[in-house]
């Protein structure tokens, strides 16, 4: 191999050098700012130096489609998801080769569209409660941050979804203990665990609590020998060809993952589509006319309901082009590859943004503007599938894609029914690239009713 790459092109790239690198450039402007810079500059693939470390990064699908597509001999997730490993263990979103094909088989039936179907009553039930205590916030009249609704939503949501938990009950100790451990998961640098700063103190009593409170509440699970319709009791009942199943381990780490997975960004879809939707005044009102035949007395729309609303969930879609939850992730070469002709050496960590990606010019047709209908089925087919990557693709694409995406048609068809939302005037909305693509202030708005 590296034969075969020694012909090709050297990677082009900034030339800020050691100790600093590019950090005061991304200091100064911002992580998405920067790589849109560099991407201006260098075309589809570059380097960067960010403090002591040098980084890969590339664009077009096709080499996107190298890097995800069921490639695990030439890449793998490496050094980029140490810190979650220490928090979810070895899980379907941490693992790789044998291990991550075992579990994947084995977890995958259990979210298909037709199996995370069962689960829309439970998503019903919780946007009706949020719509109800919307009525309420609607005729105080204050102002209200929306990316706490939603991640309130979008946490009732998950623990009704995985183990018939209240989750956005406060009072419940186990949310604290969740919320510390996703928080600290969520954390793209942090100090390593053994030094004992009292963050990291706070994280290990919170993970120990919680994994006790999990592992009682499997245990109590499997004496009762009683079925539950949540994700836990399949969890518990998987087995493969061999008649294999999961360890307590195993069904903790997953649970843990699927929450960390699976709320926040379901979240930040949600908040990034209200703030869209009031920027843009003609996509609001398309979409209102949409489901206000369909749900028009505001009630929880039934599966063929939603069939019949396509443009409320191709707007969900289109945002997350826009403002993709996970707007960055990265692969490890484990051989010299090549990308769109240039050689990228063995042990390399490559940056992957689907914010950048999803504003390629060969692939996107104005990508600033908000275009819904770019996502009607027979446009999709024509378009590369490497171009649209909120849930990554290949073979480590997001396993709840489906269940993200119908709790998202649920909520906006239901809510937007009854409700528009309007920006406090003067305030600043402003994208924060975590881990996750949150806002830097909040999104302060008012709600009114329709
Ligand atoms: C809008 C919502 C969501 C977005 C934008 C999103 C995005 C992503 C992305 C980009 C990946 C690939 C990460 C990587 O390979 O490094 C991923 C993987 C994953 N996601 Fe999601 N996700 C969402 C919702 C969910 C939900 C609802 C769940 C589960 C309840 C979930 C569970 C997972 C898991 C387990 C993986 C690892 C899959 C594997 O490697 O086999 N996600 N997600």
């Amino acid at each position: 191999m590296a034969q075969a790459t020694a012909a090709l092109k050297e990677v082009p790239g900034s030339p800020a050098k050691w100790p600093m690198g590019d950090l005061g450039r991304v200091r100064e402007i911002g992580m998405i700012d920067y790589l849109m810079e560099m991407w201006r500059e260098h075309g589809d693939v570059f380097h960067m130096n960010l403090g002591p470390n040098k980084f890969y990064f590339a664009a077009h699908p096709d080499d996107l489609r190298k890097a995800l597509l069921n490639n695990d001999k030439k890449w793998i997730r490496g050094k980029g998801y140490e810190r979650l490993k220490t928090a979810l263990g070895e899980s379907l979103l941490t693992s790789d080769g044998e291990v991550w094909h075992k579990r994947r088989k084995l977890m995958q039936p259990a979210f298909t569209p037709n199996a995370v179907a069962q689960y829309s009553r439970t998503i019903n039930r919780t946007v009706a409660e949020i719509s109800a205590r919307w009525e309420r916030l609607a005729e105080k009249g204050d102002p209200v941050y929306i990316d706490d609704e939603m991640k309130r939503l979008a946490m009732a949501v998950i623990g009704r979804i995985m183990m018939n938990l209240n989750l956005e009950d406060e009072a419940m100790r186990a949310a604290a203990d969740f919320a510390r451990v996703l928080d600290f998961a969520s954390k793209p640098i942090g100090m390593p665990l053994f030094i004992p700063t009292p963050e990291n103190q706070q994280y290990k009593r919170a993970y120990k609590d919680l994994r006790a409170f999990m592992e009682e509440l499997i245990r109590n699970r499997e004496g009762s020998g009683k079925e539950h319709d949540d994700m836990l009791n399949t969890l518990i009942h998987l087995k493969n060809d061999e008649g294999e199943g999961l360890t307590m381990d195993a069904i903790v780490d997953e649970l843990l993952t699927l929450f960390f997975a699976g709320h926040e960004t379901t979240a930040l879809a949600l908040a990034w589509s209200w703030y869209v939707l009031e920027k843009n005044p003609e996509v609001e009102d398309k979409l209102y006319d949409e489901v206000t035949p369909v749900i028009g007395d505001g009630h929880a729309p039934t599966l063929d309901e939603l069939h019949r609303m396509p443009y409320t969930l191709q707007f969900f879609e289109e945002v997350m082009r826009l403002y993709p939850p996970i707007h960055i992730f990265s692969r490890d070469t484990v051989e010299d590859v090549e990308l769109s002709g240039y050689h990228v050496p063995a042990g390399s960590a490559v940056i992957i943004s689907p914010y950048v990606t999803h504003r390629h010019t060969d692939f996107w047709e104005d990508p600033e503007e908000i275009r819904p209908e770019r996502f009607e089925p027979e446009r999709v087919k024509e378009r590369h599938r490497y171009a649209y990557l909120p849930f990554s693709q290949g073979g480590h694409i997001c396993i709840g894609n489906n269940l993200a995406l119908l709790e998202g048609h649920i909520a906006l068809a239901m809510l937007a029914r009854k409700f528009y939302l309007r920006l406090v005037p003067d305030f600043e909305v402003k994208m924060f690239p975590y881990s996750t693509l949150r806002f830097e202030h909040g999104l302060k708005m008012t709600i009114h009713k329709r």
